[in-house]
């Protein structure tokens, strides 16, 4: 089964990492519409259309399953996605069910307008520019800079990533809230997959295909899936 992976930038790759190590199948096919980034900031409509356009190149590329692996793409239209193709399709979106207080969701602009009703008793905060400085560098010392200025100083107990490129800097959100559990969307998509298709196990080889819709930065996505897979 070939899987098509969908997002703007580096943060598929968080969602990549998690099926490879649950090994959901051999072959991926990941396509990176950074022409279009950052997601999080445009209005829903663009938002929707990039994503059908996304879905459909997919599909022509011989996928037979999508992941939108964009919590910005999700809460913005994976419903409607899921009813307009005939493959299935999945997504990521913030787990808002759960989580001592104080809580946080960090996210795109995007993201936390959608979610505004929806995520009672929650500090919603959009952080508009870690996506785009992540997909520049995930290692540079501006992401902690810009993390320092923009995270509240809060003893929050419960910290959910409610963008896939966040994940990469995750030992920042660690360091500044040591007391919280840090939680994604990444768990509720892997059970969700896991009911629709037997794991392939124990076949290491596994082959990823990059496209990207703006400049081709297979080198760096490859360098940060291994930053992912290492370990940080
Ligand atoms: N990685 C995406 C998300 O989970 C989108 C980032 C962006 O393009 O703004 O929301």
């Amino acid at each position: 089964m070939k899987i098509g992976i969908f997002d703007s930038g580096i943060g598929g790759l968080t969602v990549l990492e998690r099926l490879l190590k649950e090994g959901f199948s051999q072959s991926y096919i990941y396509l990176c519409d950074n022409k279009n980034s950052p997601f999080g900031n445009k209005k829903i409509e663009e938002i929707k259309d990039l994503v059908s356009k996304g879905v459909k190149t997919l599909i022509s590329k011989g996928v037979d399953l999508v992941v939108l692996a964009c919590n910005t793409a999700s809460v913005t239209c994976l419903s409607e996605v899921k009813t307009k193709f005939s493959i299935p399709v999945f997504g990521i979106t913030p787990p808002l069910s759960e989580g001592e207080k104080p809580r946080a969701i960090f996210s795109t602009s995007a993201t936390a307008k959608a979610i505004e009703k929806k995520a009672v008793d929650w500090d919603i905060i959009p952080l508009s520019f870690l996506a785009s400085l992540l997909d520049f560098d995930f290692s540079s010392r501006e992401i902690f800079s810009y993390l320092d200025k923009n995270l509240p100083k809060e003893n929050y107990k419960t910290v959910v990533l409610g963008c896939t490129h966040f994940p990469f800097a995750k030992s920042i959100f660690k360091d500044k809230y040591p007391q919280a559990k840090i939680l994604d969307g990444g768990d509720i998509l892997i059970q969700n997959l896991s009911l629709f298709f037997d794991k392939i196990r124990g076949n290491p080889l596994v082959e990823i295909e990059f496209i990207f819709t703006g400049e081709d930065k297979t080198e760096y996505s490859f360098s940060a899936l291994k930053f992912l897979l290492e370990g940080q």
